[in-house]
Order: structure tokens, then C-alpha cells, then sequence
């Protein structure tokens, strides 16, 4: 009789023991679950749409056109990244097509100022904006053909390396109106517009301005087609130097 109560207490004992391992792996398992990373959405479920964010302007700790100096009078401007431009146009003549583009924010305040001239009934057409250096390369040679000498091509043209198209933040404008006229662009005649006239009046509300005035200090020829952005601090570091010792 005392023999089977010792075993019936040694059984009771190994069974207690069985429950309270099987719950405490049950326990644990439920935890190591509840850390695992949320499940990933099945293949079919659609994803979010990512608007990329626009790459932040860079902080220049030098005005760019510090290092260099000028040449012919024109500032030294960097290329800007590719990849915060955007299209403003589409510019063509004949077979020959390109895009225009401009750096995002000069771009967006282009936007809102043809929008205005348009409901004035104006119709001011972006002509050419970012240059790579090697495209202004051309057309300085190019111009050097025309003109005799570096210097005098440096009067219409900026060498390479020099042109405020470079930054992204300089437009060429020019008379939509006046494409029956046959040449309605990059001429003095712009400056005898009604489309100038009211750049001139309104152009600084959406930030920009004429970076040659009739008898400029750098000493380019009156360019009333030719109109720079400095509507963000970036764009006004950019121009600083241009801006505030214009003779270089
Ligand atoms: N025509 C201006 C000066 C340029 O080439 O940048
Ligand atoms: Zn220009």
C-alpha cells in the first residue's frame, strides 16, 4: 500500500513537471512571434507611390565665382547637378529640337510668371536655359568665327565655363506673338516688346532679373532676352558676386 502511494505521488510529480515545460516552450514561442518584423505584403498588394523628393539645394560655402576670377568679363559658373533640372519647354526650329530646362524652383517661378504675362495677354516662350559647358564651348567658337577674336565673341557670348546658363537659373525669353515675323527671339527687337515691357515691370515679382542691361558693367551687350533667377537664397549665393561687384 505505501509502495503505490509513493509511486502514485512520483507520477503526479512527472506530470506536473510535463505541463509546466510544454506551457513555458508555448510561452516562449509566442514571444520570439511577437518580435518577428511585421509580414511583408503579398505580391499582388499594391505599394504606396513614392514622390521623390527634390534633391536639397547645396550649401555653397564660397560664392562660385570666387576661385577663378572673370574672363572677358563673365563670371565662373559650375555646371549644375543634371538631376534638379526639369523641363520648362520644348524649343525648336525646322528639324532641329531640344528641351529647355531650369533648376526646379527657377523653373516652377518661370511658370507662374508666363501664366501671369499669358492672362495679360502676353505670350513669353522659354528659349534656352541650362547649357552644359561643352554646348556653350560651340557656341563660343562659333562666335569667335563670326566676331575675329575671343573678346569680341565675349561681347555677345560667354566662354565656357563662364555662362550663367550653366547654373540652370538663367533664362533666354522670347515673343511667342512674333513667330510669323520670323525671328522672335534673342534679338534687340525683344527689347522693344510689349512681352518686355512687362517683364521689365513685373519679372522681379517671380524673382528674376536682367543680368545685361544696356551698358552693363561686365561689359556684354544689352541682352533684354536674357533674365536670371534670384528669387531663392540658393539662386542669390549663386549671383552673389555678379550681383554685388558686377565689374568682377
Ligand atoms: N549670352 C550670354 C552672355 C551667355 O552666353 O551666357
Ligand atoms: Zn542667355
Amino acid at each position: 500500500m505505501h509502495r503505490w502511494r509513493s509511486w502514485y505521488w512520483f507520477g503526479l510529480g512527472v506530470l506536473i513537471s510535463v505541463i509546466i515545460v510544454i506551457s513555458s516552450v508555448y510561452a516562449l514561442a509566442d514571444r520570439t512571434k511577437s518580435q518577428e518584423p511585421a509580414k511583408l505584403p503579398l505580391a499582388n498588394t499594391p505599394s504606396p507611390i513614392t514622390i521623390p523628393t527634390p534633391t536639397p539645394a547645396p550649401t555653397i560655402s564660397q560664392p562660385m565665382s570666387t576661385p577663378l576670377g572673370t574672363k572677358y568679363g563673365h563670371f565662373p559658373y559650375a555646371e549644375i547637378n543634371r538631376n534638379r533640372l526639369i523641363v520648362v519647354a520644348s524649343y525648336g526650329q525646322k528639324e532641329y529640337q531640344r528641351y529647355v530646362e531650369m533648376e526646379r524652383e527657377a523653373g516652377l517661378a518661370l511658370f507662374r510668371l508666363m501664366n501671369a504675362a499669358r492672362d495679360r495677354g502676353l505670350w513669353i516662350i522659354p528659349i534656352s536655359g541650362f547649357r552644359t559647358v561643352d554646348y556653350q564651348a560651340d557656341l563660343f567658337r562659333r562666335q569667335v568665327q563670326k566676331q575675329g577674336s575671343e573678346m569680341a565673341a565675349a561681347r555677345i557670348s560667354a566662354p565656357p565655363g563662364y555662362s550663367e546658363h550653366h547654373t540652370g537659373l538663367a533664362i533666354d525669353l522670347g515673343n511667342g506673338f512674333a513667330a510669323g515675323e520670323g525671328k522672335p527671339d534673342i534679338t534687340e527687337q525683344f527689347g522693344k516688346t510689349q512681352a518686355y515691357e512687362w517683364l521689365q515691370k513685373n519679372a522681379q515679382t517671380y524673382g528674376f532679373e536682367l543680368s545685361y542691361p544696356p551698358n552693363n558693367p561686365q561689359g556684354v551687350m544689352y541682352e533684354p532676352w536674357h533674365w536670371r533667377y534670384v528669387g531663392s537664397d540658393y539662386a542669390r549665393q549663386v549671383f552673389a558676386q555678379a550681383r554685388s561687384n558686377p565689374k568682377g
